[in-house]
Formats: structure tokens, C-alpha cells, sequence
């Protein structure tokens, strides 16, 4: 059943969508259904990729994870997203860059923040 702020990801062009509002439907692409990506929330093996919130003087710093992600051109974080009762901010990342991003919101107003590795997929805290 779809719900608002899912993902979907489709498995023949790479297109992904993030449901704004649940109509009911099926989401199809290229021909077939989306797969609907799952939030990890358990880091396994070497890498790691569960947000770290960090609480500075205004708003906050997400890192990606424990252990810096590799930035690489195959293999990259796309981007990290703080949702909150009001809304949700999301910044995208290019391969180089630091694994991290900083958001206006105290750490009281968070309900998950997420991100995504363009390998490894969702992951949540
Ligand atoms: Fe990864």
C-alpha cells in the first residue's frame, strides 16, 4: 500500500520518486511496478551508512555514518533528508564531497532523518 514519503526506485532506468501524497494507485515505470525501497536502520559489514545527528549551536549536522561513507563517482551518497511535523529539507551530494549536511531544526523537531547511498540504498535514524 503506498504511503506518503515512501521511495520507489525503478529497476530498469534508475528512476526514483518519493510519494508527496498517497493516492492509492500503483506506481509503474518503464513497463513494470516500482519496487519500494526499505529504510535500513542496522549498519552491516565494513561500511556505514546510519544518519548521525549531531546537535550544533543552530540546527543540526547529519553525518553519513559512524565512519565516513565513500564519496566516489561509483559509489556515493545522493543525498540526506530531515523530516519534521512541518515538513521536510533534503540536500543532494556529488561524488567528492563531504558525507554531511546541515539542516535548520533543533533535534527535538526531528522524526527521521534518512539518506541514500546510490549502491546500499535507504537508510534511516
Ligand atoms: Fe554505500
Amino acid at each position: 500500500m503506498i504511503q506518503k514519503g515512501q521511495v520507489y526506485k525503478c529497476n530498469v532506468c534508475g528512476n526514483i520518486v518519493e510519494v508527496l501524497y498517497a493516492g492509492g494507485g500503483q506506481l509503474v515505470c518503464c513497463g513494470q511496478p516500482m519496487q519500494l525501497l526499505e529504510e535500513k536502520t542496522q549498519d552491516e559489514g565494513k561500511e556505514r551508512h546510519v544518519p548521525v545527528i549531531e546537535e550544533q549551536s543552530q540546527g543540526i549536522k547529519v553525518k553519513v555514518g559512524s565512519i565516513p561513507h565513500p564519496m566516489e563517482e561509483a559509489h556515493y551518497i545522493q543525498w540526506i533528508e530531515v523530516i519534521t511535523q512541518a515538513g521536510s529539507f533534503r540536500k543532494y551530494l556529488n561524488p567528492g564531497q563531504t558525507p554531511e549536511a546541515e539542516f535548520p531544526v533543533s533535534k527535538g523537531e526531528i522524526l527521521a532523518v534518512r539518506e541514500y547511498c546510490n549502491i546500499h540504498g535507504l537508510w534511516r535514524s
